[in-house]
C-alpha cells in the first residue's frame, strides 16, 4: 500500500482523526490537502508533523458552505493538478439535550456541517475522479449512524445520513471507477469525546467516559490511529473491490 505521489483531501484535518490521518498519508508520500475552519490549527498541524513544504497546502473553509467547498477543491487543484483520496471527515457533535429543549438552530448547524459538509465535498470531488476513472471516497460516520441515543438527535440523525449519501454515491461513483465508503467509530479517545462526556454527566464526566467504556466488549475507546488504519485500508487498492461498505470500527460495541 504506497501514497507515493497520490492526492489526498482531508477535511477536519486540524482535529483528533484528520490529524492522524495527515500524519499516515503524509508517511507514505501522499500530497495532501488539509482541510479546517482556522488557518491558525492548521498551520500548527503542519508544522507540528513538520511536514514537506512541497506535500502539502492548507485550506482554512467551514465545509457548510459550498462555494468554500468549491474553494478548497479548485486550491487542491491549481496545486497537485487532481484529488486521490478524499477523506470526508470534518463533523461536530452538537448538544446533549432532550428533542423539546433542542435549539432548532443547533439542530440545523449541526446538519449543515455533518451532511451538507460530505455532500457538496462529494459534490465537487466525484467530477474529477469522474474524469481519470477512479478515487477513494471515506465518509466519517460514525456508530451514531446505526442506531439511537437519547440526548443528541441531530447528531444521530446527520450520521444516518451520512449513510444513505455513502450508499447513493457508491451506486452512482461505481461506473466510474470512484470507490465509496464510510466508516462508523465507536466513541474515540479524543477531544470531541470529552465534550460528549461533558454533555451527558456535567457533574462528573469520568464517570460517562467509564460508562461508554463499559458498554464496548474490547472495554475501552477506539485511539485515532485505530479509526485510521481502516480508513487507510479503504483508500487503497487493497480495497479495490469494496465500495458502499459501512464500516463499523467499535470494539464489539454493534454485536450486541
Ligand atoms: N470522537 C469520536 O468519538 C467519534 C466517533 C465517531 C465518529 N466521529 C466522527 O469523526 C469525525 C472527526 O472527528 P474527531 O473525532 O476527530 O473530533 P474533533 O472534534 O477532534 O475533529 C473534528 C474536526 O472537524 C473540524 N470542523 C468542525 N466543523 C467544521 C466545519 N464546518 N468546516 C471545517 N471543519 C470543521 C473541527 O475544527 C475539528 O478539527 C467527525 O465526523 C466525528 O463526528 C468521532
Amino acid at each position: 500500500m504506497s501514497f507515493n505521489e497520490k492526492v489526498v483531501i482531508i477535511t477536519g484535518a486540524a482535529g483528533g482523526i484528520g490529524k492522524e490521518a495527515v500524519k499516515t498519508f503524509a508517511a507514505d508520500g501522499a500530497k495532501i490537502t488539509l482541510v479546517d475552519l482556522d488557518q491558525e490549527e492548521l498551520d500548527r498541524v503542519a508544522t507540528e508533523l513538520d511536514l514537506k513544504e512541497d506535500r502539502y497546502i492548507t485550506v482554512a473553509a467551514d465545509v457548510s458552505d459550498e462555494a468554500q467547498v468549491e474553494n478548497y477543491v479548485n486550491e487542491t487543484l491549481d496545486a497537485f493538478g487532481t484529488v486521490d483520496v478524499f477523506f470526508n471527515n470534518a463533523g461536530i457533535e452538537g448538544k446533549v439535550i432532550p428533542i423539546p429543549e433542542y435549539p432548532s438552530d443547533l439542530f440545523s448547524k449541526v446538519l449543515d456541517v455533518n451532511v451538507k459538509g460530505v455532500f457538496y465535498g462529494m459534490k465537487y470531488i466525484m467530477p474529477i475522479m469522474k474524469e481519470h476513472k477512479g478515487g477513494s471516497i471515506i465518509n466519517t460516520a460514525s456508530v451514531a449512524g446505526l442506531g439511537g441515543t437519547a440526548g443528541v438527535s441531530a447528531y444521530i440523525a446527520s450520521k444516518h445520513a451520512v449513510l444513505g449519501l455513502t450508499k447513493t454515491a457508491a451506486l452512482e461513483g461505481a461506473p466510474d471507477g470512484i470507490r465509496v465508503n464510510a466508516v462508523c467509530p465507536s466513541p474515540v479517545n479524543n477531544r470531541m469525546m470529552r465534550s460528549l462526556e461533558a454533555g451527558f454527566s456535567p457533574e462528573n464526566a469520568e464517570a460517562a467516559q467509564q460508562n461508554f467504556a463499559a458498554a464496548i466488549p474490547l472495554g475501552r475507546y477506539a485511539e485515532n490511529q485505530e479509526i485510521v488504519d481502516l480508513v487507510y485500508f479503504l483508500a487503497s487498492e487493497k480495497a479495490s473491490f469494496i465500495t458502499g461498505g459501512i464500516y463499523t470500527i467499535d470494539g464489539g460495541m454493534r454485536a450486541m
